[in-house]
C-alpha cells in the first residue's frame, strides 16, 4: 500500500457520514462509498492482459445510506494517472477509446438480517459507464480516479506487475483439487500408503514435488470463497466475488455485462496460439472449468457458459471482447444436460452438433475417448451431471448401474466413464499432437469430487478422488517423460478453497454397531493411544515373500480395503446436524440430511444408521451440506518455473507465476 497524495484521500464528508459497516449483506462488496471503480482499489494486472472498466455512481433511495433524493450523479468523471506525480488523464484519452454510453438501473439489497426478515430491502439508483477490452502495457503504479457528486472521489490504486520476458516452461499442467486441503492430503496418505512402525513405505506423488507453498483463498469481499470466484482468481490474477466467473461483480441486473478480466486460457491462446485443454470430473459448466474460457456474474448460467466456451461470446450479450479460448482443444467432463437438445442446453439446441460443426470429435464413452484421433479438437461428455466418484467406479461399480445419466440422453446408465487419469493422459496426447512448433500447450485438470463429497460429508469418496488425483499426477509425470516433454512442462497442483476437515482418531466400527444409544456408540471413537494404526492397508500381509507389497485391486497407492473394522474418525469445521458412523457407504454417495415438515435440514435417519447424532453449526433453514472454510490451501509444483511456487502468497499470485513461466505478459511503453 503506497501513500496517496492527500488530495486523493479527500472524500466528501457527506459521503463518509453515510457509510455503513454492513457485513452479512452489502450494497456492493467492493464499493464501500457511493462511487465504484472496477477493477477496484488494490487490483493487480499483467502487462498486456485485457480487462474491462465499469464505473458506477450510487444513489440509495432509502435505508441508512439514502442520498441525493435517490438521484445518481450522471456527470461523473474518470481519469487515470500513471505514477504518483503524473497527470490524471481522462479515460478516453488515456486508453484512446470512445466515450461510453450512460447506463442506468436500479437494484436493491438487504442491509442486514433484520431487514431481510422484515422484507424491507434498500433501493439504489445507479448511473454507470463501461469501457471494454483495455490493457495496461507498462509496469508500475496507476491511480484511477472517479469524481462524482461534485467533489467526492473514489481512487483505485492499480499495480501493473513487471512481466517476465524469458519463457521458462513450454507446457503447463494445472491440477486443481477442488476443496482439497493439507489435512485431506494427510488423511489420503494414511489410508493409501503403508506405514511400518511410523515409517511410510511409499509417499504421495504430491509429497514428492519440487516446490511447496500455501495460498490464501479468500474472496475480494468475503472471507469464504466459492469455486467460481476462487477459480477466477487463480486464472485471471484478479480476486472476485462469490458466484462470479472471471468478471468483477457489478450491481447491474444483466449477468453478462459485468467487467471481464482475461483468463490464462485466453491469454495463452492469444499470445502463443497454442492449444488449451479443460478436463474435469464435474459437469463442464461447473465453476472451475467455466472460469477458464467464459465470463458471467452468475455461475449458474450453465447454457451460456457452454456457448461462451465454444464461441468466445456469451450468446446473450456480446459486448466487445477481443479474446477467447476459441473453443478449447480438449473439453472433457460431465454435464450432458447442456449438450443434449432440451431445457438445459443453450436455446434448446444440440450442442454435440454445435461442437461437431466447429470441427470437434465428439465422444461419449471412455472406450470412444481412448480410441479417438489425437489430431482434432475433442469434446468428451461422459454423463449427465458430475462424473462418477472414483470409489463407485473402481470399488463399488454396481453403483453406476440403475441410473438414467447416459450422456446420450437415452435414459440408460453411463457405465463406460473415464476417470481423471484416463482423461488427463488423453488430453495431453491431443494437446501434444495439436501444438505447432514451440507453441506448447496449457491443460487444466480438475478433481472436482473431492469438494462435492466433502460437502456431502462423504469422507471416503472425497479421499478416493484425492488419491485418484495423486495417481493422475504420478501417471502424468510418467507420460510426459515417455513423450519427452517432462523437462519442458510446469506442473502445478493446488486447490481453490478448503473444507474444515481433519482426522482426530480411530473408530472400532464393530463395537459401535454392538452398542445402543448415542452416548454408548460414541465410546467406539478413540483419540490418541486408542486411535491405533491405519488398517486400510492389510496388516501383516503387506510384505510378500519376494519383497514387494501386496496391493489392493485398485493398484498401488490406494487402500487395500475401504471397510476395515478400524476406520478413521474425522470431523468438519462446519456441518448440518447429522449422524456419524464413520464407515464407508457402499451403495453410493452419502447424503446426510433430509428436509423436515418445517423446511429445516435434519439428519437423514437412513444415513449412517449405526452411528450417533452430531449437532451441526450451520443454519438448518438453508444448508443441507457442509460448506467451504477459510484455510490456506497447499500448492505443489515441479518443472521449469516451479521454484516460484515456494512460500506463502495470495491466490491471484498463482496466475502471475504461471504467466511468468510462460512469459505471457508483454510490456511496452
Ligand atoms: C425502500 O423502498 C421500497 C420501495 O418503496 C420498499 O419496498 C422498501 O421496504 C424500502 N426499504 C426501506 C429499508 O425502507
Ligand atoms: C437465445 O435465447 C436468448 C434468451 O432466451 C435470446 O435472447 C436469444 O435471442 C436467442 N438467440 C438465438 C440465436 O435464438
Ligand atoms: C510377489 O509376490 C506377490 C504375492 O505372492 C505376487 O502377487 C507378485 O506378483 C510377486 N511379484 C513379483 C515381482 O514377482
Ligand atoms: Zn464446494
Amino acid at each position: 500500500m503506497v501513500a496517496l497524495s492527500s488530495k486523493f484521500l479527500a472524500f466528501s464528508p457527506l459521503i463518509l457520514a453515510s457509510v455503513v459497516t454492513a457485513q452479512t449483506f452489502r450494497r456492493l462488496g467492493t464499493c464501500p462509498t457511493l462511487g465504484c471503480v472496477f477493477p477496484p482499489d488494490q487490483a493487480d494486472f499483467l502487462p498486456g492482459a485485457l480487462f474491462d472498466i465499469r464505473l458506477e455512481v450510487h444513489a440509495p433511495v432509502n435505508g441508512t445510506e439514502a442520498y441525493n433524493g435517490g438521484v445518481p450523479d450522471e456527470k461523473f468523471t474518470f481519469c487515470i494517472q500513471k505514477g504518483k506525480k503524473g497527470k490524471c488523464e481522462d479515460v478516453k484519452k488515456f486508453f484512446k477509446v470512445k466515450e461510453a454510453e450512460l447506463e442506468k438501473w436500479e437494484f436493491s439489497y438487504f442491509e442486514d438480517l433484520f431487514a431481510r426478515d422484515a422484507g424491507a430491502p434498500s433501493v439504489v439508483n445507479v448511473a454507470s459507464k463501461a469501457y471494454r477490452s483495455l490493457t495496461l502495457k507498462e509496469s508500475g503504479d496507476y491511480y484511477a480516479k472517479l469524481t462524482y457528486y461534485g467533489r467526492s472521489e473514489t481512487v483505485a490504486h492499480w499495480t501493473v506487475r513487471e512481466a517476465n520476458k524469458k519463457r521458462k516452461a513450454k507446457n503447463v499442467v494445472f491440477f486443481i483439487g477442488d476443496g482439497m486441503t493439507q489435512p485431506m492430503v494427510t488423511a489420503a496418505r494414511m489410508i493409501g500408503h503403508k506405514s511400518i512402525n511410523g515409517k511410510y513405505q511409499s509417499m504421495m506423488q504430491m509429497d514428492q514435488m519440487e516446490a511447496f507453498g500455501m495460498q490464501m483463498t479468500h474472496s475480494i469481499d468475503t472471507f469464504i470463497t466459492d469455486s467460481a470466484n476462487s477459480a477466477s482468481a487463480l486464472y485471471t490474477g484478479h480476486k472476485s466475488s462469490v458466484d462470479a466467473v472471471s468478471v468483477y461483480g457489478d450491481s447491474s441486473p444483466d449477468k453478462f455485462d459485468d467487467p471481464k478480466v482475461e483468463t490464462i486460457g485466453e491469454l495463452f491462446r492469444r499470445r502463443t496460439g497454442g492449444p488449451v485443454g479443460i478436463v474435469t470430473t464435474a459437469y463442464l459448466a461447473d465453476a472451475t472449468p467455466a472460469c477458464l474460457c467464459s465470463h458471467t456474474r452468475a455461475r449458474g448460467q450453465s447454457a451460456p457458459i457452454i456457448y461462451h466456451t465454444l464461441n468466445g461470446k456469451s450468446g446473450m450479450n456480446d459486448l466487445t471482447w477481443d479474446t477467447s479460448c476459441e473453443g478449447p482443444d480438449v473439453f472433457f467432463g460431465g454435464g450432458a444436460e447442456q449438450f443434449i437438445p432440451g431445457p438445459g442446453s443453450w436455446n434448446g439446441t444440440d450442442f454435440y452438433n454445435a461442437f461437431a460443426d466447429k470441427g470437434y470429435n465428439v465422444v461419449n464413452t471412455k472406450s470412444a475417448m481412448v480410441k479417438t484421433s489425437n489430431k482434432k479438437k475433442t469434446l468428451g461428455v461422459f454423463s449427465i451431471s458430475n462424473l462418477a466418484k472414483w470409489l463407485d467406479r473402481q470399488v463399488y461399480p454396481e453403483n453406476l448401474q440403475n441410473q438414467q445419466n447416459s450422456p446420450t440422453g437415452d435414459g440408460s446408465a453411463a457405465v463406460d466413464q473415464p476417470g481423471l487419469k484416463d482423461m488427463a493422459i488423453k488430453a495431453i496426447d491431443i494437446l501434444q499432437s495439436r501444438a505447432q512448433k514451440d507453441q506448447g500447450w496449457f491443460l487444466m485438470a480438475e478433481a472436482a469430487n473431492i469438494d462435492k463429497m466433502m460437502h456431502a460429508l462423504d469422507y471416503d469418496r472425497a479421499l478416493g478422488d484425492l488419491l485418484e488425483l495423486d495417481d493422475t499426477i504420478r501417471a502424468t509425470i510418467a507420460h510426459l517423460d515417455k513423450i519427452g516433454e517432462l523437462k519442458d512442462t510446469l506442473i502445478v497442483i493446488t486447490a481453490d478453497h478448503g473444507h474444515g476437515f481433519d482426522v482426530f482418531g480411530g473408530v472400532d466400527t464393530k463395537y459401535m454397531q454392538a452398542q445402543t444409544g448415542d452416548l454408548k456408540k460414541r465410546e467406539a471413537v478413540q483419540p490418541y493411544a486408542g486411535s491405533g494404526a491405519s488398517s486400510y492397508q492389510v496388516e501383516g500381509e503387506s510384505l510378500a515373500s519376494n519383497n514387494t507389497y501386496v496391493v489392493g485391486p485398485q493398484g498401488p497407492n490406494f487402500p487395500v480395503q475401504w471397510d476395515p473394522r478400524y476406520v478413521f474418525a474425522a470431523g468438519m469445521g462446519a456441518s448440518p446436524d447429522r449422524r456419524e458412523g464413520y464407515d464407508v457407504k457402499k451403495t453410493g454417495p452419502r447424503n446426510p440430511t433430509v428436509r423436515n415438515a418445517d423446511g429445516l435440514y435434519v439428519p437423514d435417519p437412513a444415513d449412517q444408521p449405526d452411528g450417533f447424532f452430531v449437532t451441526g453449526t450451520l443454519p438448518p433453514s438453508d444448508q443441507a451440506q457442509g460448506v467451504h472454510s477459510l484455510t490456506d490451501v497447499p500448492v505443489y509444483a515441479s518443472g521449469p518455473g516451479s521454484e516460484a511456487f515456494r512460500g506463502i502468497y495470495n491466490s491471484i499470485d498463482i496466475f502471475y507465476k504461471i504467466a511468468d513461466a510462460l512469459a505471457l505478459g508483454k510490456e511496452s511503453k
